[in-house]
């Protein structure tokens, strides 16, 4: 990757230039709960999105995508917006930058990756992470990570229509080797967690399906948990968020929202607290525990919260049909993968079975990718 991007800029822009990367990510659990003020536990991959910039003293961006083999220019005032899409992550990293009291010039990039689009892996976090981090030490702007973060969530609010959480973002900016990172969404405050897996391995089984509009259902869902959470709060003013709520205040409420509404909020203040418990079974090496919290998410996910499908229930049922120790969709959802806690003497039995029997039932393989927990923001050699 970095071979090919570097051809590529000193094709289009000469010599000059720093790599810059970041990372895509997995989440061990706490699904659909950062946007509600609770607890997330995920860690950076080995596959994300690399960049070469350069200050080019004008102030214009000049931006080539190798992946979609497209080149962009814009300018750096909020009528600027370009047209493609995927320029509309860097061009939003550079106003939400601005916005902040940063200072951003014009440059050029070139950026490729190798996150699989549309996976549920984060590509566009990965993407917005590396060209925060980049431009604020370009800039000498001096925001701390967390602040790059926002910058990436923000960006996704205001340029890519998603009302996001902050989960991926922060991973992409805060990962590290080996470790997983507890997050909680309301104070902000994180823990790492050196992974020590034994006899077990974490691998993704990608459905190769991607939802239309995936966005506007998960903004949707948003919208649900904001309902239930301010209905709540009538009763109980001290709460802050969704997160902070008792599962029994849920009957209070049913009747002011919808039958829907209540059915995500459960999913939502179940999964919080299976966030802490798979913490604590981590902690005692007790694997079984955590692989029946990620079934039960799985569970949540797909009755409750309703962003499951067909072909992730179908990779669901193999784990738990074949013994596979946890198992359920992770990320957003609406297609994408599902991430398993396997022991490794069962590896490739599970794969090679869910590969095969997949494929006979939906015409196509679905994807394998082992986890492999990696850094995140970072200046590449
Ligand atoms: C997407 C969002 C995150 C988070 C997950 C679901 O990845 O970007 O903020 O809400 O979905 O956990």
């Amino acid at each position: 990757m970095k071979e090919k991007i570097q051809k590529k800029f000193t094709e289009l822009f000469g010599n000059e230039g720093v790599f810059y990367a970041s990372a895509g990510r997995i989440n061990l659990i706490g699904e659909h709960t950062d946007y509600n003020g609770g607890y997330v536990f995920p860690g950076a991959i080995d596959c994300g999105i690399m960049a070469k910039i350069n200050p080019n003293g004008t102030d214009k961006v000049r931006v080539f995508s190798i992946d979609f083999d497209e080149y962009a220019e814009f300018g750096l005032e909020e009528t600027d917006k370009p047209e493609q899409s995927w320029a509309r992550y860097i061009f939003g990293v550079c106003r939400e930058t601005i916005k902040r009291g940063g200072k951003v010039g014009g440059f050029d990039a070139v950026f490729a990756g190798d996150v699989p689009l549309g996976a549920g892996l984060s590509s566009s976090a990965a993407l917005e992470s590396t060209f925060a981090y980049a431009l604020n030490l370009i800039n000498n702007n001096g925001f701390d990570k967390m602040e790059l973060a926002l910058i990436g969530q923000s960006t996704e609010h205001n340029y890519c229509g998603v009302k996001c959480g902050i989960m991926d973002q922060f991973i992409s900016i805060f990962g590290k080797k080996d470790s997983l990172v507890r997050l909680d969404c309301k104070t902000m405050e994180y823990k790492y967690f050196p992974i020590q897996l034994q006899d077990y391995k974490l691998v993704l089984l990608d459905s190769c399906v991607k939802h239309e509009l995936a966005s506007s259902a998960y903004n949707k869902r948003r919208e649900s948990c904001e309902r239930v959470r301010d209905a709540i709060k009538k009763n109980h003013p001290e709460i802050e968020c969704l997160s902070d709520a008792k599962r029994i205040w849920l009957e209070e409420v049913r009747s002011s929202v919808t039958e829907e509404d209540i059915m995500r909020a459960e999913y939502v203040i179940g999964e919080v607290q299976r966030v802490l418990d798979v913490c604590d079974a981590l902690g005692r090496g007790d694997m079984e525990t955590v692989g029946e919290m990620m079934y039960q998410t799985h569970f949540g996910l797909s009755r409750l919260y309703e962003v499951s499908c067909d072909e992730l229930d179908f990779l669901n049922k193999m784990a738990r049909k074949l013994d596979v120790t946890g198992s359920r969709v992770m990320g957003g959802g609406f297609g994408g993968c599902t991430i398993n806690l396997v022991k490794k003497d069962l590896y490739k039995q599970f794969v090679d079975t869910t590969v095969d029997e997949f494929e006979a039932r939906f015409g196509h393989k679905p994807k394998v990718y082992d986890v492999i927990i990696s850094d995140g923001a970072r200046v590449v050699d």
